[in-house]
């Protein structure tokens, strides 16, 4: 691990969550990983489900590594009875939830002439749906801890990707509903704001949109000229879920790099070319 990405438990105080629980939705891998990872650095107990129970498994064994005590059951987000469960189970090992990230989402590239109809539909099911219906369930646990909630968002929510007719939309109304529950639970002592990752480097969100060798051409169109590390987005979900962010809701964070100066031009033209060379099977 680079200095880098261990910056977070170096600057800050390292019991910083401790006896906080954080609850990650698609908490198995990559960038939602990265923030378990984080808040279990400065002391959190991690809740957190995904569809796959082995890489819920293989996260869990990773996160306790750093002193963490995880519960990890699979639930899928679309159903509210198995999400509701594994919260359950999550509150019965850890107690309430004081943090929750809604991370879990799906994303292929796609012309919109060529998605199907279901396609849309499930993309909208998973982050969207799938977002409110984790807030939704979190509720109770949440009013009672004055917590707060974090939702991954992406560029394609504030600005037009080509082949994303169906992640744009789904982003975009996870948006508003961060909003809308920030103004809402507000008085509840709840807060609620969103991360917008850019372009996040060993990711499946990255292998999904371009070839390893193209990921690396993405860094022309990033003011900061490298892609972001999954940790820095750990990083801004420890910062917003800190006291030094008492006063801060209903915001979206950009954590790119500056990548949205830039516009989604470049994006735009790679994807195309990655879509002609990787046509679907
Ligand atoms: C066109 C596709 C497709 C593809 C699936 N579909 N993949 N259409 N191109 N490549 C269509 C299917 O044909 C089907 O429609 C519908 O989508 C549902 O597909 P299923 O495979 O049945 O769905 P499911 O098993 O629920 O899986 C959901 C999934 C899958 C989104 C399709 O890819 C998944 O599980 N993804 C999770 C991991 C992931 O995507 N990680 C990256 C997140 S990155 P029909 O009509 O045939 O029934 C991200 C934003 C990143 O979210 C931003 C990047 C910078
Ligand atoms: P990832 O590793 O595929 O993360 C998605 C996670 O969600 C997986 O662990 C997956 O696990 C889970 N998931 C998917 N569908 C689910 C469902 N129906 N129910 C429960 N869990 C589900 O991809 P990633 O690139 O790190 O993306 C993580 C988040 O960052 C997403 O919200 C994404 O939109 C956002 N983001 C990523 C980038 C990037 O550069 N990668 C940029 C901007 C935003 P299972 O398959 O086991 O269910």
């Amino acid at each position: 691990m680079s200095a880098l990405k261990s910056v977070g438990r170096d600057v800050l105080p390292h019991d910083l969550f401790s006896g906080k629980t954080v609850f990650v939705t698609g908490g198995g891998s990559g960038i939602n990983l990265g923030i378990a990872r984080s808040f279990a650095e400065l002391g959190a107990s991690i809740g957190m489900c995904g569809r796959s129970q082995e890489r819920l498994d293989a996260a869990a064994a990773g996160l306790r590594d750093f002193g963490a005590k995880v519960s990890a059951t699979s639930a899928d987000v679309r159903v509210p009875e198995q999400l509701q469960s594994a919260m359950n189970v999550s509150r019965d090992a850890l107690g309430d939830i004081d943090i929750l990230v809604c991370g879990a989402a799906g994303n292929f590239l796609v012309q919109g002439e060529n998605l199907s109809f279901n396609g849309f539909k499930t993309v909208i099911d998973i982050d969207l749906v799938g977002s409110f219906n984790a807030s939704r369930i979190a509720f109770e646990q949440l009013k009672r801890t004055r917590g707060s909630i974090i939702f991954i968002t992406a560029p394609m929510a504030h600005m037009a990707h080509a082949y994303q007719a169906h992640v744009g939309p789904a982003k975009a109304g996870v948006e508003m509903l961060m909003k809308n529950l920030a103004l809402e639970w507000g008085p509840y002592g709840i807060r609620s704001n969103s991360i917008i990752p850019g372009f996040i480097e060993d990711t499946e969100g990255m292998r999904r949109i371009s070839s390893e060798a193209d990921s690396r051409n993405f860094i022309q169109s990033i003011p900061l000229r490298r892609l972001g590390m999954t940790q820095e987005i750990g990083q801004a979900a420890a910062f917003l879920s800190s006291p030094l962010a008492a006063y801060i809701t209903g915001t979206s964070l950009w954590v790119d790099g500056g990548q949205a100066l830039s516009g989604s031009g470049f994006f735009n033209n790679n994807s195309a070319a990655f879509l002609a060379s990787n046509p679907r099977a």
